[in-house]
C-alpha cells in the first residue's frame, strides 16, 4: 500500500478527490476568457507597480547586483543535503525530532521507533510555524509539529500503516505543538530539559471551544454533548502571536485524519461540508478511524467540525487548556497574522491553503487595551473574505446572514461556503500572511496553483486567470500585498500589487520567467513561510519543487530569502537540505539568533547517519551582531 502520508497535500487531495478536467463548451469559453484575463493581469501588474512607485519593474540587470540593503552576501543555490548560510554566519541544530524535553524520555531512539509511552515527552516530528516569548527571564519557543511520516515512525515491516490503537496513539503524540524553554551558553543554544515551561500539546490534549459556534449542535459529539470540550489540535501549520503574549497555532489539513468504517453521513449539511473540506471515507493514510472511533465519521459525524480552527495557547502557563476560537472561522488555516487597527481593534489576517480557496480577515468588536481583558477579542467581531479586482483595488466582503444567506454560526463552521456565496476571489493557495511593522501593508504568499484556469475549487467556483493570480497552471507562485485605504487595517477597501512573481528567467522569457526582481541568481519557487524582522526586511521561505530540473533548473533546494519591501530586491540567505521545506522563523528576544525550521529533510540530515530528522536550527552571526 502506498504510504499516503509521504505525499504532499496537493497529491493527497488529488488521490482522494480527483476532479476531472472539464472539456465541454462552457469550459472552452471559460478558457478563452482566462487567456484574456491573463493578459489583463500582467498589464495591470505592470501599470499598477509603476503607479505605486515600488520599483519592482526596474530593469532586471539593475537589480541583479544590488544588495546594499542586506546585511549578508547572498549565497548560490545548492543541491546537497546540508544547510548553507552566508559567510560570517553559523548554524547549530537546536532540537530535532525525538530529542527529550523531559529527563524521563531520554534515549528515545527514532531509528528503533521509540516507545509509545515516551512519545508525548519528546520533540515531535515535522516542525512548522513557531514564535518566541520572553517570560521572567526565560526564553520560550512554541513550535508546531504539522504531520508525521508514518513509515519512519512505525515498524518498517508495516510500511507506514498503523496496526493498532498504540500505533495511532504514537502518531497522535508526535504531532501538535511543543512549548519549550531554551537557553544559550558558550557552546550554543540548548533545550532546557525538564523546564517547568516544557509542554507537549497533541491530538488528545483537552481544549476548550469558545466563540459564537461553541456549543452549537454541529459541534456536539457522543463524548461531548456540550460541544465545548474538544480533544486535540490537528495538522498544526503556521503560527501567530497576540499583543497579549499568547501563541496561535493554525489547523490546516485536519480533514486527512478522518475516515469512515461504515456509512458516510448523508445529511445534506454534513455531506456538503465534507465535500468542501475534503473529508472522505479513506482519509489520508493515518488510519486513525480504524483504531480510534473519534476519527470515524460514520460513528462521530461532527468531530471534523471541532477542527480547522485557530487555537490559542498561553506559553507561560503549562496548566492552561488551549482555546479554539470559532470566531476566526473554520478553514484550512495557514497562519494568523494579528495587527491592531488604528482604533485598537484586533485584526487577524488568515489564508486558506488549498487551490482556489480564499483569503480572510477578522476584525474584533472590542479594542485591545494593554493589561485589560482580552476576552472575546478573537471571537466577537466580523469575518471578511477578500475580493481582488483587476484594476488593482480590492475589498473585504463581510460574511453575514444577509450577504451569504447562511445562519451566523454556520458561516463560521462552513466559512468556505460563505466565501463562495459572496463571490470571493479564488486564490493560488494562500500560505503565510505577514504585515510590515513599519508600513500599513500586508503580504501573502500564494505558493502555486497548477490548476489555475483549468479547474474549479472544491466548491465548484471557477478559478479564472487574472488579478493577483495572473498565470494559468501556475507552478511558481507569487507574493501579493495590499495597502489598506487610510492606513486602516479595519477598513474594507485596499489597493494591491504583486511584490514578486516567482519564475525561472533562465527557462522562460514570458511571465513564467518571473517579475523583474527575480534573476538567475536569486530565483526560487513556491513561497510559503514569511515573517518581517524588526528592521523591515521580509523573510521568505519556500516549499516547492527542489528537483533542480526543467522549470526548476538552477533553483536548487528549498531556501530562505530576504526581500526589501521598498526596492523589491530579493537575496538568498539560506538553503535547506535536499528534500526539505524551510518553514518556521522566529528571533530570540535579544535578536542575536534566528530560529529556523527544517521540515521533512532528505539524506541523513542533520546527524549524518541514519534517518533524516526534521529540526529547529539556530542561525547566528560569528561576530555576535543582530540578525533581525
Ligand atoms: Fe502547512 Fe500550507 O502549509
Ligand atoms: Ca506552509
Ligand atoms: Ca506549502
Ligand atoms: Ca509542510
Amino acid at each position: 500500500m502506498t504510504d499516503k502520508t509521504k505525499l504532499s497535500a496537493d497529491e493527497w487531495d488529488e488521490v482522494n478527490f480527483p476532479r476531472p478536467a472539464e472539456n465541454d463548451f462552457d469550459r472552452v469559453v471559460e478558457r478563452a476568457l482566462s487567456r484574456r484575463g491573463f493578459m489583463a493581469g500582467i498589464l495591470a501588474f505592470g501599470s499598477g507597480a509603476a503607479v505605486m512607485g515600488t520599483g519592482i519593474l526596474s530593469p532586471r540587470a539593475a537589480l541583479a547586483q544590488t544588495t546594499a540593503r542586506f546585511p549578508f552576501t547572498p549565497i548560490d543555490a545548492q543541491t546537497d543535503f546540508e544547510v548553507h548560510v552566508p559567510a560570517g554566519y553559523k548554524v547549530q541544530v537546536l532540537a530535532k525530532w525525538g530529542d527529550a524535553l523531559f529527563g524521563n524520555a531520554a534515549g528515545y531512539d527514532v531509528a528503533e521507533g521509540g516507545p509509545v509511552e515516551a512519545s508525548d515527552r519528546i520533540f515531535g516530528e515535522n516542525t512548522d510555524g513557531m514564535e518566541t516569548f520572553s517570560y521572567r527571564g526565560h526564553q520560550l519557543i512554541a513550535v508546531n509539529h504539522e504531520y508525521t511520516n508514518n513509515d519512519i515512525n512505525l515498524p518498517a515491516a508495516q510500511e507506514g500503516v498503523p496496526a493498532s490503537a498504540a500505533d495511532v496513539l504514537k502518531l497522535q503524540n508526535l504531532q501538535g505543538v511543543t512549548v519549550m524553554e531554551v537557553a544559550e551558553d558558550e557552546s550554543g543554544w540548548k533545550v532546557v530539559v525538564d523546564s517547568p515551561f516544557n509542554r507537549r500539546i497533541h491530538h488528545n490534549t483537552p481544549m476548550t471551544l469558545v466563540g459564537p459556534a461553541a456549543g452549537h449542535a454541529l459541534l456536539q459529539t457522543s463524548a461531548d454533548a456540550s460541544g465545548m470540550q474538544a480533544l486535540g489540535t490537528l495538522n498544526n501549520c503556521g503560527s501567530g502571536t497576540t499583543p497579549w503574549g499568547t501563541y496561535l497555532t493554525c489547523e490546516e489539513n485536519f480533514n486527512g485524519y478522518f475516515g469512515a468504517t461504515g456509512e458516510m453521513p448523508s445529511d445534506e449539511t454534513l455531506a456538503g461540508g465534507y465535500t468542501r473540506y475534503g473529508i472522505g471515507a479513506d482519509g489520508w493514510g493515518y488510519d486513525y478511524h480504524k483504531h480510534d472511533a473519534r476519527f470515524d465519521v460514520s460513528a462521530n459525524p461532527n468531530e471534523p467540525h471541532r477542527h480547522g480552527w485557530v487555537v490559542e495557547i498561553d506559553p507561560t502557563n503549562p496548566d492552561a487548556a488551549p482555546v479554539k476560537h470559532t470566531g476566526l472561522g473554520r478553514i484550512k488555516h495557514e497562519n494568523a497574522e494579528v495587527v491592531l487597527a488604528r482604533d485598537g481593534r484586533v485584526v487577524v489576517y488568515m489564508g486558506d491553503d488549498e487551490r482556489g480557496e480564499f483569503l480572510y480577515k477578522f476584525v474584533s468588536n472590542g479594542v485591545y487595551v494593554p493589561g485589560g481583558s482580552t476576552e472575546g477579542l478573537l471571537d466577537d467581531g466580523q469575518l471578511y473574505v477578500a475580493k481582488f479586482n483587476d484594476d488593482m483595488t480590492g475589498e473585504w466582503l463581510a460574511l453575514t446572514p444577509e450577504t451569504t444567506g447562511m445562519d451566523a454560526v454556520e458561516i463560521l463552521i462552513f466559512a468556505r461556503t460563505a466565501g463562495s456565496a459572496v463571490g470571493a476571489t479564488t486564490m493560488d493557495r494562500p500560505e503565510w500572511v505577514s504585515a510590515n511593522p513599519h508600513a500599513c501593508e500586508v503580504y501573502c504568499a500564494l505558493t502555486n496553483n497548477t490548476r489555475r484556469g483549468t479547474r474549479t475549487n472544491a466548491g465548484g467556483d471557477e478559478t479564472p486567470v487574472g488579478g493577483p493570480n495572473p498565470r494559468e497552471a501556475n507552478q511558481f507562485g507569487q507574493i501579493v500585498r495590499w495597502f489598506p485605504h487610510d492606513d486602516d487595517h479595519a477598513g474594507t477597501t485596499f489597493d494591491w500589487d504583486l511584490y514578486v512573481m516567482a519564475g525561472n528567467p533562465s527557462v522562460h522569457s514570458d511571465a513564467y520567467g518571473g517579475s523583474e526582481n527575480v534573476t538567475a541568481g536569486n530565483m526560487f519557487n513556491s513561497p510559503d513561510g514569511m515573517a518581517f524582522d524588526t528592521t523591515g526586511l521580509l523573510w521568505i521561505q519556500t516549499d516547492g519543487d527542489d528537483s533542480n530540473e526543467g522549470d526548476f533548473a538552477g533553483q536548487g533546494n528549498n531556501q530562505m530569502l530576504a526581500g526589501d519591501p521598498v526596492s523589491g530586491e530579493i537575496a538568498r540567505f539560506l538553503t535547506g537540505p535536499n528534500g526539505s521545506e524551510v518553514t518556521g522563523l522566529a528571533w530570540s528576544t535579544d535578536r542575536r539568533t534566528m530560529f529556523v525550521g527544517i521540515q521533512h529533510p532528505g539524506g541523513s540530515w542533520p546527524t549524518g547517519s541514519g534517518l533524516p530528522r526534521s529540526a529547529l536550527i539556530a542561525v547566528t552571526r560569528e561576530d555576535g551582531a543582530l540578525v533581525g
